[in-house]
């Protein structure tokens, strides 16, 4: 049997992955080791809790001894690295954790996994790992920068991140790449694009809208509302990180994307009428400081070389998502209760 350690599993895309998982796959365990930030919620995997090849860890991935303790306790021999802080707004605001949980955090991981895989860990020459152990860095489309109106990220686009967030995520693509380069470390980056789907935090724009259209609050938009983002299924992207832990060659990068540039503004419609609003609840507001304008995924390395391809259509996923939502929204007002209340206030004061 499989043991994958799968880090911030009480997030949106890690609850995601970990239920794929375990609905996809009979021979596979999966240690879910997660802080429990604002960003994490145990509620997200109510239904799998009680399954024995499912076990939580209470832990932070900044710290070593626990760290130590869930590869020795659990012997594991996967891990897909998702727990991080993820959204750029707070990075604007407070960038320091992002260094400490996205940067060192993934330093943990890796030293550890470097130390309980290879056969002689006090040689530092030695390159053998035990059979079939592997490390996935779930990265973020982020680290390529930005593009004009025209082009497409590959994963041969230098890196070029703007954000604190996004600068944070490439310095642990660079750790894990040092880690393959110098130690042998059977590593892959997965970087994917924008997610969308079930279980996400309503800070990010999909949910954030769902949420103030079904309460009637105010739809920030920032700036003219022209940036382009290329949606991805979240479940789609599951699929893709469970096809490169199979079949991804060792120490190669895959992008991940869903075929799927929209505006804002365009998805922010959608919203209002799937929800029965009218725009009248559009308020453009002040732009987010350094704000990447395009993003759009190449897949032509994980489509061709893998067979991996996107499922969902984006009219599917919206019509869904809304759904779930709707049907969800005391999932919602619970995990909006406690500090998302004064970040928001913070965030967007009285538009
Ligand atoms: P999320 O914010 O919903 O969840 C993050 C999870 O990590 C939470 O459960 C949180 O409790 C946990 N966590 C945070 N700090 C921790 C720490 N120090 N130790 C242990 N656990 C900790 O994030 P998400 O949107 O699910 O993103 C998951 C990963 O995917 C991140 O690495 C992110 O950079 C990457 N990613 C996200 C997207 C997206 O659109 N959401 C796109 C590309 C890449
Ligand atoms: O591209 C992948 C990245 O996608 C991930 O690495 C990040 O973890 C994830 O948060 C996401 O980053 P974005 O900044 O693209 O996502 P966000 O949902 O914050 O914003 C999407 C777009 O919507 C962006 O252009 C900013 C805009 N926006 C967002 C919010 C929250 C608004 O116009 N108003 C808002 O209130």
């Amino acid at each position: 049997m499989q043991t994958i350690l799968v880090t911030g599993g009480a997030g949106f895309i890690g609850s995601n992955f970990v239920r794929y998982m375990l609905e996809t796959h009979n021979d596979v365990r999966i240690v879910n080791l997660d802080a429990l930030t604002y960003a994490g919620n145990l509620e997200n995997l109510r239904d799998v809790e009680n399954d024995p090849r499912y076990v939580f860890v209470k832990g932070d991935v900044r710290d070593k001894a626990t760290v130590d303790a869930v590869f020795g306790d659990y012997a594991v021999d996967t891990v897909v690295h998702f727990a991080a802080e993820s959204h750029v707004d707070r990075s604007i605001t407070n960038p320091e954790i992002f260094l400490t949980t996205n940067i060192l955090g993934t330093g943990v991981l890796l030293d550890s996994a470097k130390r309980h895989w290879n056969l002689r860990p006090d040689d530092k020459y030695c390159r053998d790992y035990r059979d079939g152990v592997r490390y996935l860095q779930v990265s973020t489309d982020e680290v390529y920068g930005a593009l004009g109106k025209t082009g497409m990220f590959t994963e041969k686009t230098p890196l070029s991140p703007n954000s604190p967030y996004s600068a944070s995520k490439t310095s642990a693509d660079l750790l894990v790449r040092a880690y393959g380069e110098t130690y042998g470390l059977p590593v892959n980056i997965t970087r994917c694009s924008n997610n969308y789907g079930p279980y996400q935090f309503p800070e990010k724009l999909i949910p954030l809208m769902i949420r103030n259209c079904l309460t009637d609050t105010p739809l920030p938009v920032y700036g003219d509302g022209m940036q382009i983002r290329d949606w991805l299924h979240v479940h789609d992207h599951c699929a893709a990180i469970d096809t490169v832990l199979r079949k991804g060659a060792v120490g190669e990068v895959y992008n991940i994307g869903g075929n799927n540039e929209k505006a804002n503004i365009e998805i922010i419609r959608l919203i209002l009428k799937a929800t029965g609003k009218d725009e009248s609840l559009i308020r453009h507001v002040q732009d987010r400081p350094g704000h990447d304008r395009r993003y759009a995924i190449d897949n032509t390395k994980i489509t061709t070389e893998l067979g991996w391809s996107p499922d969902y259509t984006f009219e599917r996923g919206m019509a869904e998502t809304v759904q779930w939502y709707l049907n969800n929204q005391s999932w919602v007002e619970r995990v909006v209760s406690g500090e998302y209340q004064n970040y928001y206030k913070k965030m967007y004061g009285n538009i």
